[in-house]
């Protein structure tokens, strides 16, 4: 049984104030589900008076990034112990965000992945191919070598794989369930022949304009164990939407 998580990246957005808005609507819709893992990803700044709030409750806390040094000259940067402080119990790595006006490179996401792990966290490890390269016929490529190279010499157990295509992330074109379940399937037999049966326990979430009105599609693909979100992910409203998907169909 792979438990569902439905996670929200909140990206370049919310104050603190904002934040705690947020959480005060958000919560007491949510209180009492143990079915799902309600994850938020608040942007840094907000990570301390988020985590004070969420003590006690049913959501965990995520950091958007973290950096593969613990410390030294690095201006701008957050190591995996300065989240890890904070609460947070997920590192997100390798959204294609990052990879497209960041710099980060399969070999930077698999360094980041293992300080993560080094120092307790949990990753969500986004990968995900462009419109350009799914029209060129080389979705499953890509996707194999951003696994091989973000996981190279790195254990299964506390990863969960997001696949996003790039093309549809904030665009408001989700993938069709046919595509999710493609990409998730071949992406679990990836990991199969890398980890053998242990695959069958990674979680594989799906993100990509993920709302209200299509997250009960694409959840009920058998291969999809989640959905990370973005801009639905902003409204209280309807991010609990999103975490009271229909369960029936799992
Ligand atoms: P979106 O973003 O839901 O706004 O498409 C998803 C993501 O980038 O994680």
């Amino acid at each position: 049984m792979r438990k569902p998580i439905i996670a929200a990246n909140w990206k370049l957005h919310k104050t603190v104030a904002e934040t705690g808005a947020f959480l005060n609507a958000f919560l007491p819709e949510v209180t009492g589900i143990d079915d799902v893992e309600i994850v938020i990803a608040p942007p840094y700044t907000a990570l301390l008076s988020a985590t004070g709030k969420l003590s006690g409750t049913n959501v965990t806390l995520a950091a958007q990034n973290v950096f593969y040094e613990e410390r030294g000259a690095y201006t701008g940067e957050i190591s995996p112990a300065m989240i890890k402080d904070l609460g947070c119990a997920y590192a997100i790595i390798g959204h294609s965000e990052r990879r497209q006006y960041f710099g980060e490179t399969d070999e930077t996401v698999n360094k980041r992945i293992k300080a993560a792990l080094g120092h307790g966290l949990k990753v969500i490890f986004c990968i995900g191919e462009t419109l350009e390269q799914r029209e060129a016929g080389r979705t499953n490529k890509v996707l194999k070598g951003q696994l091989d190279g973000g996981l190279t010499d790195i254990p299964i157990d506390d990863i969960v794989v997001a696949y996003e295509p790039v093309w549809a992330i904030g665009t408001g074109v989700t993938a069709t369930t046919g595509q999710a379940q493609e990409a998730h399937a071949f992406i679990r037999g990836v990991l199969q022949k890398k980890y053998g049966d242990k695959a069958q326990g990674v979680r594989i979430l799906y993100g990509g304009s993920v709302k209200p009105d299509n997250v009960d599609d694409i959840m009920a693909c058998p291969d999809v164990d989640g959905a990370l979100v973005g801009g639905a992910s902003l409204e209280p409203d309807s991010f609990a939407k999103l975490v009271k998907f229909r369960r029936s169909q799992k």
